[in-house]
């Protein structure tokens, strides 16, 4: 039974994803007379960020609860891998899915650790084994192990700290599934940006199978692999890699949910680096930026200063030009454009 002794990283690491499938996964909530899901069939691949997106009460919440069994279905399955949730215990359950929410439900008398420890102490694990995880843990999310910080209580963290620690607790015991709704949505923006940068660099360094709820749009985009739009009454509207959505949403409510910049908000998934651009001589007069440089944030440095495109200096290979043109379609294979 050390399965659980599995490491966080390492090459195993996909050998423990697991996928998870809505196969026409339907809720119904008693007294209700339609569908807060309806019929929702998508698979989130091992390994792979889904981003559940849609307006408030567009069925995102209901959607992780029918995971997890906090609530029901009322027809249809989820299966995790091969095997319907219905035949998992509830135990089993809760040892393969981190679970983290908007106000992080951390128990406000338990301390750091205490609450860090709450999985693995149901999976029985020995003092000295918990210690160390909630070590590696606190410095996995940004944040000091020392016995001072692991004996402060929730009320005693700043929101993004208390954050932190939500997110700590959801990985505590390793497991292949992590279900986030709506997880940073407390945060100021600053706190914000760096919660998701550290968790974006958590996800590709341990490759959970990850569903995550925001009706942040723009939070959709930096974080999924893929998105899933819902409407209203729990219909799926689409389903998509972000650059996807942006470029062909399905319908008028795909894009009015995107939003009116989404043309620009497609060449922020771009990078310089990821264009070859040319190598001329002389290289024109144009703004010099780094290759981690976006698409978008490179068009409006050449606006700004009215040039007709910018220069990557990476440090590495020759510096190249790459004119506005290249800027707007840089999906559009080298050559073709
Ligand atoms: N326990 C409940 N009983 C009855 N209706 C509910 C319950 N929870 C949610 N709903 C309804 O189901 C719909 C979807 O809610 P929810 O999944 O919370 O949406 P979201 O998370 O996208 O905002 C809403 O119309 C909501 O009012
Ligand atoms: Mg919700």
């Amino acid at each position: 039974m050390n399965e659980s002794q599995h490491r966080t990283t390492g090459p195993e690491r996909t050998e423990r994803s697991v996928s998870i499938t809505f196969d026409r996964a339907t809720k119904i909530y008693p007294g209700s007379e339609t569908p807060a899901l309806d019929a929702l069939s998508l698979t989130v691949e091992a390994g792979e960020l889904l981003c559940l997106v849609g307006p408030s009460g567009g069925g995102k919440t209901t959607a992780l609860m029918l995971i997890n069994r906090l609530i029901d279905l009322t027809s249809g399955d989820i299966r995790i891998g091969e095997t319907s949730i219905t035949d998992i215990g509830a135990i089993e359950l809760r040892r393969k899915i981190g679970y983290a929410i908007q106000q992080t439900g951390l128990f406000p008398h338990m301390t750091v650790a205490q609450n860090i420890a709450v999985v693995p102490r149901i999976l029985g694990w020995s003092a000295a084994r918990i210690d160390a995880r909630t070590d590696e843990l606190l410095e996995l999310v940004g944040l000091t192990p020392t016995a001072q910080w692991r004996a402060r209580y929730p009320g005693q963290l700043s929101g993004g700290q208390q954050q932190r620690v939500g997110i700590a607790r959801a990985l505590a015991a390793d497991p292949p599934l992590m279900l986030m709704d709506e997880p940073f949505g407390a945060l100021d923006p600053i706190t914000r940006t760096a919660v998701q940068d550290e968790f974006l660099a958590i996800h590709r360094a341990v490759g959970k199978t990850t569903v995550f709820v925001t009706h942040d749009i723009d939070e959709a985009i930096k974080m999924g692999d893929k998105i899933a739009v819902l409407r209203p009454g729990g219909l799926l509207a689409q389903l998509g890699p972000p650059e996807d959505l942006l470029a062909e949403p399905a319908d008028d409510f795909v894009a009015s949910f995107l939003g009116a910049e989404r043309g620009l908000k497609r060449l922020g998934l771009y990078r310089l680096g990821d264009l070859a651009g040319e190598q001329r001589e002389p290289l024109p007069d144009w703004p010099r930026l780094p290759a981690g440089t976006t698409a978008r944030e490179a068009l409006s440095c050449a606006t700004a200063e009215r040039a007709d495109g910018v220069i990557v200096a990476d440090g590495e290979t020759p510096e190249r030009a790459v004119p506005v043109a290249r800027l707007l379609q840089p999906d559009v294979s080298e050559g073709a454009a």
